[in-house]
């Protein structure tokens, strides 16, 4: 139908004759000469159409979004657009076919649009045709096709695995799937392909790697759809650093092929203990500092009772400081970070201004001129800094302080937009204690293998118990995780007796896992990454909806097609479902 595209034509095509088809992005009507903007996926033309033209009346009618085939001769422009590529020609239109009418789009279809996300996702077919959202999906493109090839010439092999499954145990809800064959029972639709990947060893594929969708039924989140995907690949005969080579390498081949950056392997490895001692997260973002810092020692000094039960009660005061940010925080806006600590938390913000060799603040009436010098030197306090104070559990000062470290380096602008800080979080417990249940659950998922030597702990002192496991960050957000596996039946059955699942509740959910590592099992692992968090912080978004073609709203609800919707009598009748109100 066309013989060019709209992105492509250039001061040298001048004099050609040129067939092109699109969209009307914008129609101007200039005293008798019509301008149009023509759209496709590869860029914009300008056409230009004169009163003579035996097509001008039908150009004039045209709206936005109509979609045309024109055919005319390129031309240098008078007045040249030096913002778009094709901006030197533009094109005089000799035949004129309106190939579909459009009716008046609910929004503009350009980058800077007005719409709300709510109409954006309701007319998804309409947003995708935004250059930026054309630009998402091919970067997507771009990356799950560097992502083959690259692991294709590391001999793994895609290998699908099926979506109706049986439950897998990623800690999430799993959605259902009713049989109509075998009334009353139902499929899973996979987490993760978790237990597949690892019997694609058992069964000697060696490596394997698939794009895979994923199913989790929990609250979505900016970072989070119920369905997403994953890279996720498995290999045998490995261990940790074998695993860190292949996905690093991933990682490069892919930000080199997508943006034509190199960037530094290998990757800073940080225990997980010290991410979150010093960040107050699993998922450190290290592109700035502002550290967590234990200042329990100098705190129970000031005669105050909250820090001191806090302390005494095996908790922590911790700070961090904002430097140089004293001014720009007024108790109103010192509160709000309170509420924000409380959020994740904390029982309350304590804090400190120090300006002009003295402190002000919720507690400065207990620093001495003593305390206060020795605050000074221990945190390298400077004029017009900002202490937060956070007194509680461990655990409620790490989340509270990082939540704050993170929204104020946001807020204060300390977050270079243009630096991809990769990282490994390593030496993770293996289990985690889970108030809501009352038991040790698996940290990562129970296929995780102990460090060497802490079989022993697994059941006997849960807590001190580590494991083979590792997460990939980038910028705060968690890119990928994985482990390697347990291969051996006698410390498989521990893991599940140190979860507390008994023999019947394995033997019903897992014995055919069970059965396959009685068979030869070589000792593997792997890591499945976020593809579309990986896409996401490609394209310097942050929310996963921007770069999956149809996602679902926070409602969980797709607005486009609205579902989820009831379904017929009759579909629930062949089912054996009945639903109650
Ligand atoms: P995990 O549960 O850590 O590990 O998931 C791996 C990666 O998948 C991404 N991810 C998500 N992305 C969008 N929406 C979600 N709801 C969502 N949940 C997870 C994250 C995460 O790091 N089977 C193991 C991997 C393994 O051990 O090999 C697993 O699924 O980027």
């Amino acid at each position: 139908m066309r013989t060019r595209t709209n992105g492509e034509l250039r001061l040298e095509n001048i004099g050609e004759v040129v067939t092109l088809t699109g969209w009307v992005s914008k129609k101007r009507d200039l005293g008798g000469v019509v301008f149009i903007d023509l759209r496709d996926r590869y860029g914009i033309t300008q056409l230009i159409v004169n009163p003579d033209n035996k097509n001008y009346d039908k150009a004039v009618d045209v709206k936005n979004e109509y979609v045309l085939k024109v055919t005319g001769k390129v031309v240098e422009r008078s007045s040249k657009n030096k913002n778009i590529p094709t901006g030197d020609i533009e094109v005089e239109v000799e035949e004129l076919v309106v190939l579909n009418v459009a009716e008046l789009p609910p929004f503009l279809i350009q980058d800077q649009t007005d719409a709300l996300e709510e109409t954006r996702m309701r007319y998804r077919y309409l947003d995708l045709r935004r250059p930026q959202m054309q630009n998402n999906m091919l970067l997507r493109h771009k990356t799950c096709i560097a992502i083959r090839n690259y692991l294709d010439k590391l001999n793994f092999v895609e290998i699908e695995t099926p979506f109706l499954g049986k439950s897998t145990p990623e800690g999430a809800r799993d959605f259902l799937v009713p049989s109509r064959v075998h009334p009353e029972s139902f499929y899973a639709l996979p987490q993760s392909p978790q237990i597949y990947k690892q019997l694609l060893m058992v069964g000697g594929m060696d490596r394997y790697f698939q794009i895979a969708r994923c199913f989790r039924d929990e609250d979505l989140r900016a970072d989070r759809q119920l369905e997403f995907t994953q890279v996720d690949l498995e290999m045998s005969f490995v261990d940790e650093e074998n695993i860190y080579e292949v996905v690093e390498g991933l990682l490069k081949a892919v930000w080199k092929e997508t943006l034509d950056m190199d960037i530094q392997t290998p990757f800073v490895r940080m225990p997980y203990a010290v991410a979150m001692d010093k960040y107050g997260s699993d998922k450190p973002d290290t592109r700035f500092e502002m550290l967590l810092e234990n200042i329990s020692d100098w705190a129970t000094k000031l005669g105050l009772g909250f820090f001191n039960d806090a302390v005494n009660n095996g908790g922590a005061v911790k700070a961090i400081i904002a430097k140089d940010a004293a001014s720009k925080y007024s108790r109103k806006e010192i509160d709000r970070l309170t509420l924000l600590a409380k959020k994740y938390h904390a029982g309350g913000l304590a804090w400190l201004k120090y300006e002009n060799n003295a402190f002000t603040g919720s507690v400065a009436k207990f620093v001495t001129e003593e305390l206060g010098k020795e605050l000074v030197e221990t945190l390298g306090l400077a004029n017009n800094d900002l202490v937060l104070i956070v007194a509680d559990k461990l655990e409620n000062c790490n989340s509270s302080l990082g939540a704050l470290r993170t929204a104020l380096a946001s807020e204060l602008g300390l977050i270079d937009k243009d630096k991809f800080n990769f990282l490994w979080v390593v030496d993770w417990p293996l289990f985690e204690y889970s108030e809501e249940e009352g038991r040790y659950v698996a940290a990562h998922h129970p296929f995780t293998s102990p460090k060497d030597g802490h079989e022993e702990f697994m059941v006997a002192e849960p807590a001190k118990a580590m494991a083979k496991a590792y997460d990939i960050v980038l910028n705060g957000y968690e890119l990928g995780g994985g482990s390697i596996r347990i291969h051996d039946q006698e410390i498989q059955a521990k893991m599940f007796e140190a979860i507390g699942l008994d023999k019947e509740e394995v033997e019903l959910k897992f014995s055919y896992f069970i059965n396959a590592l009685k068979y030869g099992t070589p000792p593997h692992g792997g890591l499945a990454l976020g593809l579309d968090r990986v896409v996401m912080l490609l394209t310097k978004n942050n929310n996963l909806r921007e770069v999956i073609a149809f996602p679902k709203a926070a409602s969980a609800k797709c607005l486009m097609s609205e579902a989820p919707t009831p379904v017929t009598e009759k579909q629930l009748a062949e089912l054996k479902i009945k639903t109650v109100k």
